[in-house]
């Protein structure tokens, strides 16, 4: 991990910002590669996470490695992370106000990262960049928001409820690949402030 990243993940296990801290055992910042350019961003720590401190660890974990393990990949060379960094109580839902107190913390490792894609696993990391959008229908295909290139896909702990998701997460990982193969090697290039535009754009 890059010391930008590290720093990070220090500030992250010492987060008070919203109240989940208070019922979790620790922070879970996120792991894996600098340099991948291939950012994993989930909902939330569970048990299994949170007794750890490591994103994805439990069986919703698992189905990811096997995935990733399915196009060649592996959790050491990709970086995942959650839009909430604390696990909630009895694992329920984050609330929005959880996850904007989190932004502050996706936003740096965002700019730590400048991932060539971030691969959002479920609606709470998709509603990020693509609000009000649905999940079944935009799966599997990449999309640049704000100078983000967002590759939205189902939770794996979806595809662990409802077994008929499963052929989709294979689909949507071998896109991946193809994209990660073939798409363009560097993040684009995020949209110039309004004010800048206006001062030049006549
Ligand atoms: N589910 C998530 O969204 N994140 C984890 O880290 C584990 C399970």
């Amino acid at each position: 991990m890059s010391e930008a990243l590290a720093a990070i993940a220090t500030e992250v296990r010492e987060c008070r910002a919203c109240p989940l801290w208070r019922t979790a055992k620790q922070g879970v910042p996120g792991e894996g590669s600098a340099e991948s350019g291939i950012l994993f961003l989930g909902e939330a720590p569970g048990f299994n996470e949170d007794q750890q401190g490591r994103p994805f660890v439990g069986a919703a974990g698992q189905l990811l490695d096997e995935l990733l393990a399915g196009i060649g990949l592996d959790r050491t060379k990709v970086f995942i992370t959650n839009v909430v960094r604390h696990r909630p109580p009895e694992n329920r839902d984050p609330l929005p106000a959880e996850i904007a107190a989190c932004e502050v913390w996706t936003a740096k490792q965002l700019a730590a990262l400048r991932p060539r894609v971030v691969v959002t696993l479920g609606r709470f990391a998709m509603g990020k960049w693509l609000p009000g959008e649905s999940i079944s229908r935009i799966h599997g295909k990449p999309r640049v928001v704000d100078g983000v290139t967002v590759f939205p896909m189902f939770h794996p702990a979806a595809a662990l409820r409802s077994p008929s998701l499963r052929p989709a997460m294979v689909a949507d990982f071998a896109a991946l690949a193809i994209f990660i193969a073939t798409g363009p090697a560097v993040a684009p290039e995020a949209p110039k402030p309004a004010a800048q535009m206006t001062l030049f754009g006549g």
